[in-house]
Order: C-alpha cells, then structure tokens, then sequence
C-alpha cells in the first residue's frame, strides 16, 4: 500500500469506526457483529503503526487507552460549571414554577431531565473534534482529564452528521453502570482492596486514574445534557439535545416535554419508581425551562440558574423483621455479623441480608431478638441497617450479644487493641481462612492462576488435596483427573458442577507451572501477611529486594521502609516468627517461585542517600515522580510528605506551589532541580518494577 492509498484508507476506517462506536454505543443498535468491528479496528491499529503520520489525535484506536497522565493539569472553564438548586420538597417544585410564571408569563414550556448521579463532566469540541474533556473541580477551574475521557466508548471523538458550531461546550455526566460497577467491586473484593461506595464514587475515582487502560478497562459511560457555546443555532433546550444526539452524542431518552406542573409531577412520580429499573443510578430529576430566549430572561444567582431546578429523591426506606444474625469469617480471621432479615422488597431488589460490619456497630443498633429494623438503600446498592423501630420492640428482650469464639472451629475470638475487628487466631485449622487464603494466593493481582478459579480451589481444598498454598506445587495429573462435585444451589448462587477432565487439569498444572515466574512483589503480596497489600509489598520488595533480607529485617529496619508504619512491621515480623510460615516459605523456595527481584528490576541499589530525607514535588522532564520516589527509596533515602525542619533536600519539578519553595527557605532547607538529584545518584536509567 502505498502512502496515498493509506491514507485514504485510514480516513476510510476512522468514518467507519466511529460510526459503529455511534450505533453501538449511542443508539444500542449495532449493525455489524463484534467480530466484523474487531476487525476494523486491528486493521486502523495496523496502519496507524505502518504509517503513523497519519494517525489522528482524534483517532478511534485512542480508545483503548495506554497513555498515562502523570499530573492532571488544571484548566479554567470558559463558561464556570453553575450547579442547580436541590430540593427534596415537592412544595418548592411548585414554588419554582410559581416564580417562572411571574417572570415569563403562560407560554412556558418546560423539559424534565433524569438527575444523573456521576460526575460532571464538560467537553469542548473544536471544528469537530474532541478538544479537552474537564472535570468540575470548584466550578471555576477543574482537572484535564481528556486522556481518560477518550477510553469511553459513547463520547464521539470526532463528530457526525453537520451543522455544528465551530467551536462549543457540552456538559454532561460520567457514570458508572450498574453491571460494570459491580464487576469492578467483585474484583475489588477477590484483590482484597476496599470496594467502592456506590457507582459515583467509582466514577470519580476511575476518572483520576493515571493510567488510561484501566480507565478503558473499567467501562465508563456519559450522558450529555446542556451545550453552550457563544453562538448556538437553537431557539430551544430540547433542540440542542436532538442535535446533540445526531452529531453523535449519548443523550438521555427519558426528556419529557412539559406544559405544566402536573405534567412536572406526573413525570416525577413515574421515575421514582422507574429508577429501579434503570442500568445506572439516578438521584432526581432536573426541570428546566426549554425556550433559550427565556433561560436568558430569568438568568442566574451567583450559584445557580435561575431556569432550572433538581428535584432530588428520597433513600427508600422499609421496616422488616431480624430473624437471626450470622457471623462470617474472611480471610483474614476477621469475623463479620450479617444480619438476616424477612425478605423485603427495597430499591427493586428484595433484601433479606445486611452486613452489621463488626461488634462496635452491633453494640450501638443494641439489637434485641425479633427487632423490627428500619433499611435504607440510597445510591448505594448495598442496603443499610439504620436503626430499630423501638415502637415494636417486645417486652424482656435478650440483646443479641458477639460471639466469642469461633463459628467455623470453635478457637476463642482476639480482638487486637484499637482494631474494630475481632479474629480467629487458628489460621492454619480454621477452613474459611484456609479456603480464603488459597483464593487469595491464585488470584488476579496475586499469582493470577486463573485456571483454577470459579471453586476448584474449593474442591482442591474439600478433597484434601490442598490444605497449603504451598500443596499446589506439588499436585500432580493422576490425582487430579477425575474429580468431580456438585455444589448445590445457595443464596445468591446457582448449583455448580465441576468436573476435572483432562484439558482442565492441563490447564490448571501449567498456570500453576507459570506461575513461577510472577515477579517477587507480586508473591510477597500473595502470601498473605496480613496488611501487606498490593502497594505495600511493591514498596516492600524495592526496599529489601528478597525475601531473605526482609525477614532478617528488624523493626527499625521495617519502618525505615516508605509507607511501613508499625502494625505493619509488627505483622511482618509475627508472619516471620511462625515456623508453619518458614517451612511454607522455604517449599515454595525449593518450587523455584521468586523470592527477590530479578537483575534489572532495581538498579544499583546503594545507601548514597541514605539518612536523607526528601519532599518530592512538581512535575519533572525526564521520570514521573513516582519514578523518582522510588530512586530515592532504592538508594536509601526517605519520602516525606510534607517539610519541617528534619528534611534534607526539597526536589522541586515544574508547576510546584508557592508555598513548599518559600518554607523551604523559611527553614533553610536546599530546594534542589530534578538533574541535581541525577548527579547525586549518578544515574539515568529509570527504575521499574512489576
Ligand atoms: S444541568 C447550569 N442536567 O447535577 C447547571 N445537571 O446539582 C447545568 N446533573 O452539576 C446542569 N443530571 O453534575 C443538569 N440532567 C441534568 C443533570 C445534571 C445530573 C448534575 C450536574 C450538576 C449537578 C447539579
């Protein structure tokens, strides 16, 4: 092919694609398969590597993601991002539209709009183009998260159709689905990492992440609902959202046109049911005045349009009755209380369980036998135990009281001193926290044997043939071939078989097999010493580099460690001070998994830095400052967040705040560049792990 014809078909496959990613993702009518689309795209991606001066900025192969933003810059919004007056009243609903009668006159019509419960977000488009994508922030200025935003899918990166002003902004909301959401906590919950609130805060967080694959990965959406610009060629709102949809914009198909405040009500009431049966949270829903011309008339308050309002919904709320409570033990050891409850309908979905997360939460419900329990269930999806309903409550009730030991293997319950948990201290008897660990120890962000998900272990476990995660190095095919159990229905669960054939027992030998290459930090979080997640083992294994010198380690030595604070060196050194743990650690050894980092993984590891604190802040040229961290970290320095009269050196990068260079000074303390720091480990290389 030669460069004319590339080009030409480059253009051909960029019209093509993008018009796909519309009638997918936009109008949920896709007209080619999965496949064919696949195709496209490999065969853009291909081309653009071939030749890539003409790959686009715009591109659709951006969507797949891979940049990193390192600092996400701050912008200045053009049009400052207002909010709108909340109320949860229907009295003010009727006041709003009291006030606008006043101003306008009869001949008002209004649009009711679903309150997206997201992130706001605004785009800017030029001659076409998706330009900057930019967060709310203060409403006067917010972050540039335009890497990120182009992962998701709906957002056009290049518009469709024609009649679109050369230049304008349209602000809409990112949200998480419901279906993605929950993926993303399951998979949160198997990493042992803090699940997320609710979708918003998914959203939010997802949004910031610095790296863009993970952004593609996670599935955002986004749904537009007010364009502005300088010149827009509409008379009305409800126009601009029907253009919006044809140049290729998500737009929500729940507007209703409104005459009057019973249309206003009627609309209302509908999606306060409604809402349930939506794919993603809604919080309200937003009235505004349709006609621009009038918007313009009645204006703003320094907060807020004075043309629209939000009218917001109420957590719903039911009483059912406790029925017993249960108590769960993780991974862990930690025991959980979870509430059964007479099944109820709630928010679309019948709840008849609620976690009482831990006995300091129990203590103040001072639940009774035969409660009645009052649950609410906001944006959060998870449903909440708010109180008892003391009106029916019985007479000479017994408190239900924390169990004191354990339910699983009868071991009396610790509770460590400041923890709210209380734990089953029998790790190697007790069968959750043995099932629990293995599952741990095969996981994605762990040893990533994925072979032997979906309740093998289980089985594994059941059969007596894994009791250790070490036991899996030494299983072999004759044992494996043939076992088969049926795991019946549960709560939540459907019946599952699972029968080991020949194929599957390959499959799971050699994803144990290949597991022995994951690199140590990845191991030393798989091992399970409690509190070393995945962040800290990384921090850990850069630290020490095997695992040798971590055991041998004091406490002191622990602590010097960045992010080691003193629970977690005293875990390491309890982990360290059972034989069980030496003798599992040393059979893995023998297994050949990795236990230090390979060469190249750390460079020149030295104590040049060592005693040296450092404050690291600012964007730099050559090494984010992640990077530069962990220099400091590997030549024997310390991270510190914040200056005092202790710290060493201040690194200061580009776009660094007033404030750090001036205490700085205050205090005497050398604000050193990025190639200073450089010249004092006297290298260039950068160091990486994982
Ligand atoms: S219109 C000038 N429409 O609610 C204000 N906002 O509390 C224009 N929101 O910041 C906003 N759904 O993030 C508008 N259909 C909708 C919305 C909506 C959700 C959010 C938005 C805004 C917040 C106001």
């Amino acid at each position: 092919m030669n460069k004319e014809e590339a080009r030409h078909r480059i253009a051909e496959l960029s019209d093509q694609i993008n018009r796909h990613n519309y009638q997918y993702y936009v109008l949920a009518n896709p007209v080619i398969s999965d496949f064919d689309f696949d195709m496209l795209l490999e065969e853009m991606i291909r081309l653009e590597k071939e030749f890539p001066e003409f790959a686009e900025p715009d591109s659709p192969t951006r969507r797949i993601g891979g940049e990193i933003t390192k600092e996400f810059r701050q912008i200045r919004h053009k049009f400052p991002m207002l909010s709108l007056a909340n109320t949860y009243s229907e009295e003010e609903v009727k006041d709003f539209e009291d006030r606008i009668h006043k101003v306008i006159g009869d001949d008002v019509e209004y649009v009711c709009e679903l309150k997206f419960d997201g992130v706001a977000v605004v785009l800017i488009y030029r001659n076409g183009s998706l330009f900057q994508a930019v967060t709310r922030g203060d409403g006067i200025q917010g972050d540039d998260v335009t890497t990120n935003v182009k992962t998701i899918r709906s957002i056009p990166l290049r518009l469709i159709g024609s009649g679109f002003p050369e230049e304008f902004e349209i602000r809409g909301e990112i949200i998480l689905p419901h279906s993605s959401f929950e993926r993303l906590n399951a998979e949160r919950q198997e990493d042992e990492e803090e699940p997320f609130a609710n979708p918003r805060n998914a959203a939010a967080g997802t949004l910031k992440m610095q790296d863009s694959k993970e952004v593609a990965r996670r599935k955002l959406d986004c749904i537009l609902y007010y364009m502005l610009g300088d010149i827009l060629p509409f008379a009305t709102h409800y126009e601009s959202l029907i253009a919006a949809r044809s140049w290729g914009f998500k737009t929500s198909s729940a507007i209703a046109k409104c005459r009057n405040i019973t249309e206003i009500f009627e609309y209302i009431n509908n999606w306060n049911t409604g809402r349930f049966d939506l794919p993603f949270n809604i919080d309200g829903v937003v009235i505004k005045v349709n006609s621009l011309a009038q918007q313009q008339l009645l204006g703003f308050t320094a907060k807020s349009p004075r043309w629209a309002i939000a009218y917001k919904f109420k957590a719903e709320r039911v009483s059912t009755r406790l029925l017993s409570v249960d108590f769960q033990v993780g991974r862990t050891g930690a025991v959980t209380p979870v509430a059964n409850l007479a099944p109820v309908q709630l928010a679309g979905t019948t709840v008849k369980r609620a976690t009482l997360h831990n006995a300091d939460v129990m203590t103040s419900l001072d639940l009774r036998k035969d409660d009645v329990l009052f649950v609410e269930k906001g944006g959060e999806i998870i449903p909440k135990i708010i109180g008892v309903d003391l009106e029916e409550r019985f007479f000479e009730t017994q408190p239900y009281t924390f169990i004191t030991t354990c339910p699983e293997c009868n071991t009396p319950l610790v509770r460590n001193e400041g923890e709210a948990a209380w734990y089953c201290p029998n790790e190697s008897g007790c069968s959750p926290q043995i099932k629990g660990k293995l599952e741990h120890f095969i996981s994605r962000k762990a040893m990533n044997i994925d072979s032997l998900g979906e309740g093998k272990i289980e089985l594994l476990y059941d059969r007596g043939l894994v009791k250790n995660i070490s036991d899996l190095y030494d299983l072999k095919p004759e044992q494996l071939l043939g076992l088969e159990k049926t795991y019946p229905a549960t709560e939540g669960k459907k019946e599952k078989k699972i029968s080991f054939r020949e194929k599957t027992v390959e499959n799971i030998l050699k994803g144990i097999e290949n597991s022995k290459n994951v690199g140590f930090e990845r191991v030393l979080f798989a091992i399970g010493i409690r509190y070393v997640g995945e962040t800290v083992a990384k921090k850990l294994a850069i630290h020490f580099g095997s695992i040798d010198n971590l055991m041998k380690a004091t406490d002191e030595e622990l602590i010097e460690a960045e992010e080691i604070g003193e629970t977690i060196a005293q875990s390491i050194i309890d982990y360290f001070s059972v034989q069980r743990n030496l003798e599992t650690i040393e059979r893995l050894k023998q297994h050949g998994l990795q236990f230090e980092l390979k060469a190249g993984e750390t460079v020149r590891k030295s104590d040049k830095l060592s005693g040296k604190s450092f404050v690291v802040s600012g964007v730099f040229q050559k090494f984010s400052r992640d990077d530069i961290k962990t220099m400091i970290e590997v030549h024997g320095g310390k991270n510190v967040g914040s200056i005092s009269s202790k710290t060493s050196f201040l690194l200061a990068g580009d776009n660094m705040g007033p404030e750090k260079r001036k205490k700085a000074q205050t205090l005497n303390i050398p604000v050193i560049s990025e190639d200073d720091f450089l010249k004092m480990i006297e290298t260039d290389e950068a160091i990486k792990i994982g």
